[in-house]
Formats: structure tokens, sequence, C-alpha cells
């Protein structure tokens, strides 16, 4: 693809606002659709954020020497907004994601809000984006806040000021397989991350790191990508997008949380719902080997929800899963899941936020 001419490029006019009336609500994939509003609020460097507000969707301004641009100080987060079948919207485990920004944000050093200046603009940003929460069961509105680095730098320094800002995107299934089962490559030659380092939060560097992979995977027809450990280049970590389980004989065996994976709301919430449920659930290294002998493997991730493996290729080597079908196991933990997101059963953890 060609790049746009400068002149469209530097455009500072606010960005269209899609037209309801043409989105279809039966077909909505992953994809960015502009809304109404967005949440900025300010920071300087040793201040703490204050006056926040709403403004118009639109482009924002950002100096070339900006921390985020230059550094890569940035982090992002993403949770879901449900409507319900009254016409309510549901927020899932909201403070859940203003905790893991606000610890990313120390790794990254950079400040965050309180733990209730998140909520407060997740909700504000919501409602007055509320007629893009798609009708209840046809999907949901993904909510994407990011942290970044938005004074000035030049050398390896702190950027003097940050920028919290919140947008909005109705969103259905991730993959494009939707609910059917997806097809894996582990990666042998590339790492996600290293013991140390920032793979345990939700930086943009991370996202970046794994593109080269992701995007051979997705030319040879594969869904997404697996990560191995850096070190001993055996142990599953994760998927570009997602934390993975395997389960063999009603054991469910997921990476432990250990600083080089991403510690995933869903992946904490499908674990507590499968202990509920009488599975034993087990947080370890888990052998790629492992993958040859499970009954079940699958992904879970805000964006991704619960999504069934069919298939693992690893050095030229596929094993499948199911009867080219997804798993009972999986299937059983999606539906709790998302009847909970969905206010369809009792909320006995108290998750959901109205
Ligand atoms: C999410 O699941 O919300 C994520 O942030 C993953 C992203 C790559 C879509």
């Amino acid at each position: 693809r060609r790049c746009a001419p400068l002149s469209d490029t530097s455009s500072t006019e606010t960005t269209q606002t899609s037209e309801l009336a043409d989105i279809e609500w039966d077909n909505l994939g992953f994809g960015f659709l502009p809304t109404d509003y967005m949440y900025l609020m300010k920071c300087a460097q040793g201040g703490s954020f204050s006056n926040g507000e709403l403004q118009r969707f639109g482009s924002i301004e950002l100096n070339p020497s900006s921390g985020v641009l230059n550094v890569g100080q940035g982090l992002f987060e993403g949770l879901k907004a449900y409507r319900k079948q009254d016409g309510n919207i549901l927020l899932f485990r909201p403070e859940e994601n203003a905790l893991r920004m606000r610890s990313g944000a120390e790794r990254m050093c950079m400040p965050s809000p309180t733990v209730e200046q998140f909520v407060e603009a997740v909700k504000a940003t919501v409602l007055a984006n509320k007629r893009w929460v798609p009708p209840p069961g046809k999907g949901s509105l993904y909510i994407r806040p990011l942290l970044i680095g938005s004074g000035d730098v030049l050398g390896v320094e702190l950027s003097p000021a940050y920028t919290f800002l919140i947008f909005v995107s109705p969103v259905g299934n991730y993959f494009k397989e939707g609910l059917a089962p997806i097809n894996l490559i582990v990666e042998h030659e590339s790492h996600r991350a290293i013991p140390g380092g920032t793979g345990g939060v939700k930086t943009i560097g991370n996202y970046a790191a794994v593109l080269k992979a992701h995007t051979a995977a997705k030319a040879k027809g594969y869904s997404d990508v697996l990560y191995l450990d850096s070190v001993h280049k055996k142990y599953l970590e994760e998927v570009s997008s997602c934390n993975i389980f395997v389960v063999k004989d009603d054991v469910i065996s997921t990476p432990a949380i250990k600083g080089t994976i991403l510690p995933g709301i869903t992946r904490k919430s499908i674990i507590d719902i499968a202990r509920s449920q009488g599975f034993q659930v087990e947080e370890r290294f888990v052998d790629v080997d492992e993958l040859l002998e499970a009954d079940e493997v699958f992904c879970t991730g805000t964006a991704v929800v619960v999504s069934p493996v069919g298939s693992i290729t690893y050095l030229d080597k596929r094993v499948s899963y199911g009867e080219g079908g997804s798993g009972a196991v999986s299937q059983k933990l999606y539906s709790v899941l998302t009847r909970l997101q969905m206010g369809l059963i009792e909320d006995k953890m108290d998750w959901t936020v109205e």
C-alpha cells in the first residue's frame, strides 16, 4: 500500500464519526470504528492527574518530540461494555484494568490515574457513547484506555508530561473464524519477552514486538502465534493477543505469571470460574510438548473472550484438538463468563458494574 500524501496525514480535522445507521450489528468484527466522544486527562511529571474531560472524538496534538513517540513510554488497556436485555450497560471488572494500568505505569516510570479516576472516566466515556454499545448478544463496546508520555524528550529521559485517554469502538469477534476454533503456530525464532523486561505489563512495545511473527503467520493462514519462553525456549508463554490454557484429564493448566506474560483479567476470571465449576487449575511452567498430549487448548483475553484452539503447528508438526469442533471445557467456561458479562446470570462475585 502507498502512503497517503502529506497533506492528508497532516490534517488536524476532527475524525469523522461513523454513521450509526451504517453499522451492521450482525457483522461486527474487531476493527476501529470512530464514535462520538473520547476522554482526556493530563498530568505533569511529578504531579497528579486532574481535570479530565470528555471531548468530541478526534485527532490529538502530539509534538514529534513526545516521550511516547521517541522512547515508547506508553501503555494501553482493554475492557468491554455489554448491553443488557433491559437496555442498561454493564462493565466487567473495570477496577482490575485500573490496577493493571497502575502497575504498568510504575514499570514504565509514568504517573497514572487513581483507580477511582480510571473507573469514573471509563463510565463517563461509555455513557457519552452509549448509542454505540451493540444490542444484546451482537457484540460489545470495546474500551481502550491509553497512558502516554506526551511531553518533549530527546535523550533517554522521562517525559515531562503525560496524557491519559480513552476511546471506544463497537466490536464483535476478534478472530475472523468467529467462535470457530483458531489455528496457532508456535514461534521458535523470536520471543515476545525476556525475564526482567516488560512482557508482564501492557506496554505498547510488546505489541510492536510480535507484529513480525504475527504478520508472517497470518500470511500463511494461521490465526495467531504462540510464543515460547526466551530462556529455555520450551515453555509456553502467550499468544500475541491473549493467554493460553491446556486441558488434560479435567486438569486445566496455564503458564504462571512470572513477569513475562500478561496478567490477563479474563485469564484470572476464567481460573476462578473453572475452579468454581470443579476443575483443578494449575498455574505453572507448561512444556510445549504437553500440547501433543492435550485433550483441549483454548485462549482467553478481553478481545478474544474464550477462543477454542483447533490446531497448533510446531516445527512442521500439526496437532489437532477435538473432532473438528470446539472443546467441551472451553465452551462451558465461555458460556459462564459471557452470561455473567451480559447480566444473564447472577453475579455472585460482584464483577460487573452497571
Ligand atoms: C485485549 O484483549 O483487550 C487486548 O488488549 C489485546 C489486543 C491485542 C486486542
